[in-house]
């Protein structure tokens, strides 16, 4: 390992330059990947638009029921119509998830903490490779935590399931976690996002910041834009905009869905932007537009 005094904090991005090695396929870095693999990640990603809509609904795995997701069995069916890839527990997918649906799934595979932990920081790999296949997953999805104190058995569970899903062909998302002493700048999304993508995984879910197009720039797999608390829906449709301008390839967004109050015409609204490159507040007229029809 390189000695830290000598190492230079890098500063050209080259942001105005596109990816290099981007071929012919339409996800960043996936380009030298196996057809398996492709396959799973355009199921994830819009060959048109090149971007995703996901819808988080995970939340359980360590909150239990949260407001909005009191029941799976009613609010997942009526959203996932308007999403492109559904992100849940094998639990709540095999319970509540007619298997008839044609989405991509996100499946959450690591887990160890609840609510009830002062330190969040600390998992293992709770769902095997062989069930991920078994429930035709299109990515596992593992939390990480750089810079806590779950760190390296983070790691250890983000790099025991990129084997996994390499030898299987079914793509890995590294969901870059925030603690809460930990800084939500472009400076941590830098350092987090790259190492998880050197580590192998195909797709980073993180948090919009200033310099987003840095942290893209950085990054050689595509990044999803994660949703956070709810937020008014005009300021949810602002970040997910900024996050599609900066360069994101999607928005992976639970409560900024779920908690709406119309949440099938906020999911339609994100899709707007995602896919069909309106602005934040052309989405958010189309949004009023719907509400009020
Ligand atoms: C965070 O990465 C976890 O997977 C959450 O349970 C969930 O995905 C968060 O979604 P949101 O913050 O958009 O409600």
């Amino acid at each position: 390992m390189a000695d830290k005094e000598g190492l230079k904090v890098a500063k050209n991005y080259h942001i105005d330059v596109p990816f290099v090695n981007q071929g012919n396929f339409h996800v960043k870095g996936a380009n030298s990947l196996d057809w398996g693999m492709k396959k799973h990640l355009s199921n994830i990603f819009d060959p048109k638009s090149g971007n995703t809509v996901m819808f988080a609904f995970d939340h359980g795995y360590f909150m239990g029921s949260t407001a909005g997701l009191e029941r799976l069995d009613i609010v997942v069916p009526e959203l996932m119509e308007q999403v492109d890839v559904l992100m849940g527990t094998r639990g709540a997918l095999r319970t509540c998830i007619p298997p008839q649906c044609k989405k991509a799934i996100a499946l959450r595979t690591s887990s160890g903490s609840s609510m009830l932990d002062e330190d969040l920081s600390h998992e293992i790999v709770a769902v095997d490779i062989d069930d991920a296949i078994r429930m035709n997953a299109d990515c596992m999805a593992i939390q990480t935590f750089i810079g806590a104190d779950g760190q390296l058995a983070s790691i250890e569970n983000l790099s025991r399931t990129i084997n996994a899903g390499l030898k299987y062909s079914i793509p890995t998302l590294g969901v870059v976690a925030v603690g809460k002493d930990m800084e939500r700048t472009d400076r941590f999304f830098k350092l987090a996002t790259r190492i998880v993508a050197e580590m192998g995984a195909q797709i980073i879910k993180t948090y919009y910041c200033d310099n987003f197009e840095e942290v893209v720039a950085a990054c050689p797999v595509p990044i999803v834009v994660a949703g956070g608390k709810k937020l008014p829906e005009p300021e949810a449709l602002t970040l997910a905009y900024r996050s599609i301008q900066g360069g994101a390839h999607g928005v992976d967004m639970g409560r900024n869905i779920f908690q709406s109050e119309y949440p099938v015409e906020m999911a339609k609204a994100i899709r707007k932007i995602v896919h069909e490159c309106f602005t934040d507040k052309e989405a958010y007229e189309f949004y009023l537009n719907l509400i009020h029809s």
